[in-house]
């Protein structure tokens, strides 16, 4: 199937962080990105990104409400100690109740609220061992993406998405999540990231070309769309 690339406004972005529409769509989305296994595809990738090293700082761009970071960090705690990670996002919604759960998995945080791209113009080059983007880069049209990718670029050796595959599955997964009780918010959501994801070597297409970057781009059952980055050489330490 072939279907082009559209990029519409979500909904949750745009309702009050309070709405009681926007709390039901986050709850929402926890589950999606269960339902999608977003935390173990994307586990898959930070293992193959940093090739048995354990970071020391990791950066999320769009983290939303950090829970998705949170459920990485259980699944790596075990084997990586003391991380920092660093939550960006426009939205200030991480809960002193996720906050504390980094801690007791003996990781930090920080939280960023800030447009990414004024993050990314202001944030140091080199200034992580990994930066991540989870359900986040379908948000942006491909001027846009392209500015983001370069900036991700520029921090860190490493760069690792999770993106809604633009694929039938996905949009009949969408069409179904009224029986798992989503509400209009992601229903509408849903559909809308659909089309906005991506296929074939659509992020690589936009990735900077002019250093020694190793590229790997495709599905992940069911629905996911996976990109990964690694300057050759590795991480620098
Ligand atoms: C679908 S949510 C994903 C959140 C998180 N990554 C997850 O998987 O739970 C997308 C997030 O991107 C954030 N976002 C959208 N545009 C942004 C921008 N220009 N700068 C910073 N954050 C943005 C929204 O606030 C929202 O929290």
């Amino acid at each position: 199937m072939n279907l082009p690339r559209r990029v519409e406004p979500e909904w949750l972005d745009e309702l009050p962080q309070a709405d009681p529409r926007a709390v039901w769509s986050r709850r929402d989305l926890k589950r999606i990105n269960r339902w999608m296994l977003q935390a173990r595809i994307m586990t898959r990738l930070l293992i193959a990104a940093l090739d048995g090293r354990t970071p020391r700082t990791l950066v999320e761009l769009g983290a939303g409400d950090g829970t998705f970071m949170l459920a990485l960090a259980r699944r790596l705690a075990p084997r990586w100690r003391d991380v920092k990670v660093t939550l960006v996002d426009r939205q200030d919604i991480v809960t002193e109740h996720t906050r504390r759960a980094f801690g007791d998995l003996g990781w930090q945080v920080e939280t960023i609220s800030a447009d990414i791209f004024d993050f990314l113009r202001g944030a140091t080059p080199g200034c992580t061992d990994m930066v991540l983007a989870n359900l986040f880069l379908h948000h942006f049209e491909r001027d846009s993406l392209a500015r983001l990718l370069g900036g991700a670029a520029r921090l860190a050796d490493a760069f690792a998405a999770c993106e809604p595959w633009r694929a039938g599955s996905g949009l009949i997964g969408s069409r179904l999540l009224w029986a798992i009780g989503c509400n209009d918010v992601t229903r509408h959501d849903a559909l809308a990231s659909v089309r906005a994801g991506f296929s074939g070597r659509e992020l690589s297409e936009l990735w900077p070309n002019d250093e020694d970057w190793r590229l790997q781009e495709g599905p992940a059952l069911p629905f996911t769309h996976c990109f990964l980055a690694r300057r050759a050489g590795g991480i620098a330490s």
